[in-house]
This record gives C-alpha cells, structure tokens and sequence, in this order.
C-alpha cells in the first residue's frame, strides 16, 4: 500500500503538521513516520485546552489508531524524545506501545547541543559578528549540525548501541576522546574554560546515558521490516511520511548552503531515512506545502522580505513565531524561482494559510532577482551572492477583503484569492489539492 510524502518547499513551517492531521483524519493511514532532522522541528499539538509542542514525535500523534515511527535518517535527542513522551503520558495520550525508534537512527548526545552552541561562535568570530548578527548559522541549537557531522565522520552512537549497555561502553571509549579534541579546540578558540565548555567524561557519560537506553529499549525497533510489511500488505496499511523543515534548509541546496540544515529534507530523503528500498510502486502522493507567504528564522537570504506594515501584521495574523526556538520568523513575499525549484520534489502541492493575506491591498510575487544591475530568472549558486540580491517584482495583484476562513470550496474564494493560487499553480506547474484557510483541522477548501 502507498508510501505519501509531505514535503516542505520553503524554509520549514508551512504548517505541513496541519496538512498530516487532516490526512490522517480519512483513516486510511496506519503509520506516521519521519525520515529527517531531529528536534529542530517544531509542531503545536493541543489536547483539551492545553497545547504542546512537540520536536521529534511526528505531527499524527493525536491519531490514537496510528503508529508513529522515527526513522534511520534522523538523528534523535533521547533525553528530548523521553521529554516529549512523559508530557503526552500525563495527559492520558497512549504513545509508548506505537511509538517505534529505528535501531539504525544516530543519536544527538548531551555534547552535540553544546559544540552547536560554540561551533556557531567561532563561526561568528571569524567574521566579526555575533551570532545574533548574522555572523554564524543562528542554529536551533538542537545539536543537529555536529551530531551529523559526528554520524557521517563514524564518532556518532546509534540507538542499536545505546541500547546495549556493553556495546556502548565500547563506543564511548573511542567517540569521546575525539568529542574532546574537538572541545579542547573550541575552548582555546573561545578563550572558554574548561567548566563553562566542559571536557567529557567516558565514565560519567556512560552512567547518563545507560538509563536512557533502558528506557529506549521497548520502543528500538528495525523500523524498515515494519513499515515494509506494511507496504507490501493487500489491506489498507497506508503510510504517510512527514519531512521536516522545507526545500530552502537542505543541505544540497545550493542557494542556501551553509545557512541550512545538515540533512536532505527534499522527497529524495524518504527511502535512505526509513532504510526502505527504493520501489517505484510504493511511492503514493508526495504533496509539496507552499505557505501563501514565505518565512526564515535564522540567517538567510530574503529578498522578498517585506519589511513595511504588512511584516508586522502577517508576522501576528499568522502568528509567526519559531515553535522551537521562540524567535520572530521573518515574513517575505512569495519568489517564483524559488517555487519553481522546489515544486520539483513533489506531485501536486497544499497552500497553507492563505487566509493571513487577507487585507493586503497589493501582493507582489517575485519573478526575477538583480545582482550589481543584471536581472536573472535562476537562483544563485552561491548564498554570498543570494545575500546581496534584490527582487524584481513581476506580479503585482490587488488583494481581497473579508473572511475567508468558513469558504470550504475553492471557487468560493473570492475572485484575487483565485487568481494568487492560479498565479502559484502557473509557477509550480503543479496542481493545488488543497488551500488552509484557518488553523482549525476543517478550515481548508478543495
Ligand atoms: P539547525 O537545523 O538547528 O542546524 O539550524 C540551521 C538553520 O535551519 C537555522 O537557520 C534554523 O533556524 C533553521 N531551521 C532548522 N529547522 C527549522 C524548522 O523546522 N523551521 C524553520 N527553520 C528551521
């Protein structure tokens, strides 16, 4: 039964965690899983008045029938992921018997959030800035970049050897002298001492993590074996794989490299992050999620930015504030070249929060950028020259007025708001299944 894949096309939160609970909601899915990331991304769920965010557990936690799977591509904060679990526990969500940890995934240890935290200083010191002004990447500081960089340069520890309390052991005998080098490195670099970048030690690490590793044990699991099963089943197993972040943070995207995250979030990921074989007859739909608007948190390039009265009202209107870090999201218009490039990674494509736009009275859509007086349709090859680029806007369409958020059709919309989703549709190449026009499961048209 078919693999779907939702797939951000921005710079993450475009409100893809809405898009898999409506889908979730017509209960031909039997998991949710994640190929990607880690606690770097951020959805609100809310159960009864209260509200959560959660960073790793996927977005259709609140589908009580579906299980949820965390797959090999991610790298996983354990202490993060027990957090996440306890607090869904104590309101009664049962997650523990469907919560299932691929054995391969690498883990994000105590160590990897603190060399993220130093790594972007020395990154901001080379250039004379703070990291708040632009001088690093401006991370989450979930560890995300060095535990990668620890997986991929073979120091990192997967949750198959955390598990195993002997094994782990072994692993941290050699993993943590090289995490050390790197600590007495940065310590030097940052004129930091040794208890504000404390070394590690093997023997106090072994004793934090063998807990979690107890307590991770029932949820380890060889992910692949399950959801191929599910896959090859005749019954309706359906599985829907939710990306984390958008198309702008990979890290194989030109334009954005190094201001980025450190995994591929495109569709491409989906097979190698669940440890599948690639088989064309189970892929399914891969819906690509366009906000109406686009948003950056962090230091990207923004030409569009839109930066009079209107940034502060959609920055409030659509409540533009990072779910993990808390940081206002910067509000720009929408670019084509960037829709253009990224609607490549999926079939049709969900608009999101198209009701924020309403009261605009002029939309711009950029079609071409500038740099030193020469106009060009491509995206930059290089972020240095992203940065100094500016927007030749060559749409600019009146907006609309009054309520959109009870329309359920989109022929009901009114007549501008047709016309920007034609304009996206037109961009893309690709067709629009769906339009958000609220932050309530039913507030959206077909
Ligand atoms: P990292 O993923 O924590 O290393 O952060 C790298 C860049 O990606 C920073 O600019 C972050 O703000 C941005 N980023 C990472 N995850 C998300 C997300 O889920 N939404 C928006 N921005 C993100």
């Amino acid at each position: 039964m078919p693999l779907d894949i939702i797939t951000g096309l921005q710079r993450g939160d475009e409100g893809k965690g809405a898009i898999v609970d409506r889908m979730l909601a017509t209960g031909v899915y039997s998991w949710n899983v994640r190929f990607q990331g880690g606690a770097n991304a951020g959805h609100t769920v809310t159960v009864g008045d209260q509200k959560l965010i959660l960073h790793l557990i996927p977005s259709g936690v609140m589908h009580k029938k579906v299980e949820l799977g965390l797959g090999q591509g991610m790298i996983i904060d354990p202490f993060g992921l027990r957090e996440e679990v306890e607090q869904l526990v104590k309101l009664g969500i049962d997650v523990i018997n469907r919560l299932y940890v691929s054995s391969g995934a690498k883990l994000v240890m105590p160590w990897d959030k603190m060399l993220d935290w130093a790594i972007d200083r020395v990154r901001a010191k080379a250039v004379g800035k703070k990291v708040e002004e632009g001088g690093g990447v401006a991370t989450t500081q979930r560890g995300i970049g060095p535990a990668y960089a620890n997986a991929i340069s073979r120091d990192g520890i997967t949750v198959a050897q955390l598990i195993r309390p002997k094994v782990l052991e072994k692993r941290l005998e050699v993993v943590v002298p090289v995490i050390n080098c790197t600590i007495r490195g940065l310590q030097q670099e940052l004129g930091l001492s040794n208890d504000e970048l404390p070394e590690i030690s093997i023997a106090e690490a072994f004793e934090q993590l063998k807990p979690i590793g107890e307590w991770l044990t029932p949820m380890a699991c060889q992910l692949h074996n399950l959801l191929r099963e599910s896959l090859m089943s005749v019954s309706d197993k359906w599985v829907l794989a939710e990306g984390g972040q958008g198309r702008f943070l990979s890290v194989d995207a030109l334009c954005s490299y190094p201001s980025c995250t450190s995994s591929i979030t495109t569709s491409n990921a989906v097979f190698a992050g669940l440890g599948l074989e690639m088989k064309k007859e189970w892929i399914g739909k891969i819906i690509g999620v366009v906000k109406a608007y686009q948003t950056a948190v962090g230091n990207h390039p923004m030409p569009t930015y839109i930066g009079n009265e209107y940034q502060a009202q959609i920055q409030e209107v659509g409540g533009e504030f990072g779910a993990t870090t808390g940081r206002k999201r910067d509000c720009c218009w929408l670019n084509a070249l960037e829709l253009r490039e990224a609607a490549r990674f999926c079939d049709v494509i969900y608009v999101t929060k198209l009701d924020v736009l309403t009261n605009i009275p002029l939309i711009p859509i950029a079609t071409a950028l500038v740099l030193n007086d020469d106009p060009f349709t491509e995206l930059p090859e290089t972020w240095d020259e992203y940065m100094q680029c500016h927007p030749l806007y060559g749409i600019n369409m009146p907006g609309w007025t009054g309520d959109i958020s009870g329309i359920r059709k989109t022929e009901d919309l009114p007549r501008q708001a047709r016309i920007y989703l034609a304009k996206i549709a037109r961009i893309t190449g690709k067709r629009i299944i769906g339009v958000g026009v609220g932050p309530e499961r039913e507030q959206y048209c077909t």
